[in-house]
C-alpha cells in the first residue's frame, strides 16, 4: 500500500528513516544530528502528516548516513516514540524503536554551573531522572535542576 509520506517523498535507496517523530520536531532532530546542510547529505523531511498513534508526526530520511548509538539516545529525548529504520537497497533491513531510559546518564550536561557534575575535578557523570516524556522534562540527580525540552534542544544545537 502506498503510504502518505511516500506520496510526498519517495522511498530511499540506502540510509536511515526516522519515523514517528512528534509533529514539528524534525528540525530539532536535525540539530541533534548536527546536520546543518553543508555536510552534503541528501535529506528529506515530512512534517505534520497524520499519524494514528501520535496525531501528527514528522519523518526524516537521510541518505547514506547511519546513526551512532549516542545519537539514537539523544533522539529519544525529544522523540520518545521514534522508530529508526535502516534502509539497504530500498529494503528496511533493521527497525529499532528508540528507548528513553528512566535515568539519562552522560549524554547531557546540567544547566546549573555550580552543579557537582559540572565541576572539572569531580569524577561525577551528569545524571537525570526523567520526570516527563512528552514533553521532555528531566531533573538533575545531583542538584535538582529541571531541564526542559527547549534546553535539551539548545544543548545540541550548534552555534551559527
Ligand atoms: N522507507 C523509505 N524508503 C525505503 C523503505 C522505507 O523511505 N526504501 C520509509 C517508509 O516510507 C516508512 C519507513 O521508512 O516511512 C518505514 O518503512 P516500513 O517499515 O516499510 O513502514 P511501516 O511498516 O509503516 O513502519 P512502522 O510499522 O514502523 O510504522
Ligand atoms: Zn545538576
Amino acid at each position: 500500500m502506498t503510504k502518505l509520506d511516500e506520496l510526498i517523498v519517495r522511498r530511499i535507496r540506502n540510509g536511515t528513516v526516522i519515523d514517528h517523530i512528534p509533529g514539528g520536531q524534525s528540525l530539532n532532530v536535525l540539530k541533534i544530528l548536527g546536520i546543518r546542510g553543508g555536510e552534503g547529505y541528501t535529506v528529506a523531511m515530512v512534517m505534520n502528516v497524520d499519524s494514528r498513534r501520535l496525531g501528527k508526526k514528522d519523518i526524516m530520511k537521510i541518505e547514506e548516513r547511519e546513526l551512532a548509538p549516542t545519537e539514537v539516545d539523544r533522539i529519544a529525548l525529544i522523540a520518545p516514540e521514534a522508530t529508526i529504520n535502516t534502509v539497504k537497497n530500498y529494503r528496511v533491513t533493521k527497525k529499532m524503536k528508540v528507548k528513553l531510559p528512566d535515568e539519562i546518564k552522560g549524554i547531557l550536561n546540567c544547566t546549573n554551573p555550580n552543579c557537582v557534575s559540572n565541576k572539572y575535578r569531580e569524577p561525577v557523570k551528569p545524571s537525570f531522572i526523567v520526570a516527563s516524556r512528552t514533553p521532555t522534562l528531566l531533573i538533575c540527580k545531583y542538584c535538582g535542576t529541571y531541564i526542559t525540552h527547549d534546553e535539551v534542544v539548545a544543548q545540541y544545537a550548534l552555534a551559527g
